[in-house]
């Protein structure tokens, strides 16, 4: 997050790459179709044509759309934070390859009624899949429109009943130096987490994505699960979740562990509270010519009419 690097080859992919085939898989032939395909191992490395990854049934939700084209595939996939595969902004993409994403499954615990640990498939099963666009706002005042494919977080929290104790819910990423080469370096505290409030993580824009442009996402962004906070900065959208825990208390997350003063738990995006380093005011749409002007952060990155109403009453400055 710290190394500002300036991308230099910005293209696009081509329409005909990222449009989704009319074939519609059911969830479960999805699953085993990029098993089978080992897709776990493809990465746009040099002379290595990626393969298409599979597609996803999934309805386009007219409620939530962005009058802004979405960012090309290709910015989307290539210009990424996951450091447990290196800091720089093209390492995910180069390096995520040895991420496994099959089999995998997700720990349920904490304050829930039914707890366990389920398979990514049985953890899909009874949600169907939308496609949202949303704009999203990185810390490092870039953002991007993208057109995710997932289900809202609310749906599962309400699934797994958690018990009146529950006020907030922490997600945890794998921890596996082996797939996860970055983790033997100390840049953060691994595994990485992050939490959000309950009544945060059961709003309609929280979203569970399994999907990007119509596809499985890649291992760059999150694969096979992850987390999607529109109105939050970027670093709130956890990659790649191994558990989620229903806690009594504000669980710790990654950014604030590491930099307390910088990184708040809340990380709403606020263009009046500035980075102790640089102000949040404006942001610069990835994909957009290096010459084009910056354009103004919105409060809650554009989603106060849905979002402000949970943290009425509260100093913003304080919970930042
Ligand atoms: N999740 C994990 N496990 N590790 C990370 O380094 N980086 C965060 C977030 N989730 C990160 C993570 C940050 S800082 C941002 S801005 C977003 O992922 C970036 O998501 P993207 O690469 O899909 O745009």
């Amino acid at each position: 997050m710290f190394r500002k690097r300036l991308k230099t080859q910005i293209s696009s992919m081509p329409a005909s790459a990222i449009t989704p085939e009319t074939i519609f898989l059911d969830r479960r032939r999805w699953i085993a179709g990029a098993a089978a395909a080992g897709l776990a191992g493809w990465s746009a490395r040099p002379g290595f044509a990626a393969p298409a990854l599979p597609s996803l049934e999934a309805v386009k939700n007219a409620r939530y759309t962005v009058d802004a084209a979405p960012t090309a595939y290709e910015d989307i996939t290539s210009y990424n934070n996951f450091y447990e595969f290196g800091t720089g902004k093209d390492d995910p993409q180069r390096n995520a390859h040895s991420l496994r994403t099959r089999p995998w499954s997700v720990t349920i615990s904490g304050e829930v009624e039914s707890p366990g640990t389920y398979t990514l498939e049985d953890l899909l099963k009874p949600h169907p899949l939308e496609e949202r666009v949303y704009r999203m706002r990185c810390v490092e005042r870039w953002s991007m429109v993208i057109p995710w494919v997932g289900f809202p977080l609310g749906d599962l929290v309400r699934r797994f009943r958690p018990t009146s104790k529950a006020k907030y819910v922490a997600f945890k990423t794998l921890y596996d130096p082996k797939q996860m080469p970055g983790q033997r370096a100390g840049w953060l505290r691994w595994p990485y987490v992050e939490g959000l409030r309950i009544d945060e993580a059961m709003h309609p824009l929280a979203l569970l994505a399994v999907g990007l442009y119509g596809r499985v996402l890649p291992n760059q962004d999150g694969a096979p699960l992850r987390l999607v906070v529109p109105w939050k900065y970027g670093f709130k959208g956890i990659k790649s979740i191994v558990a989620i825990r229903f806690t009594e208390r504000q669980p710790p997350t990654a950014w604030n562990m590491a930099a307390p003063d910088e990184y708040g738990f809340y990380a709403n995006v606020n263009p009046a509270v500035d980075h102790p380093r640089w102000s949040q005011a404006s942001e610069r749409r990835i994909g957009a010519s290096l010459f084009a002007a910056t354009q103004p952060t919105l409060p809650f990155n554009g989603y106060a009419d849905d979002v402000a109403a949970l943290y009425r009453g509260m100093d913003l400055r304080r919970w930042f």
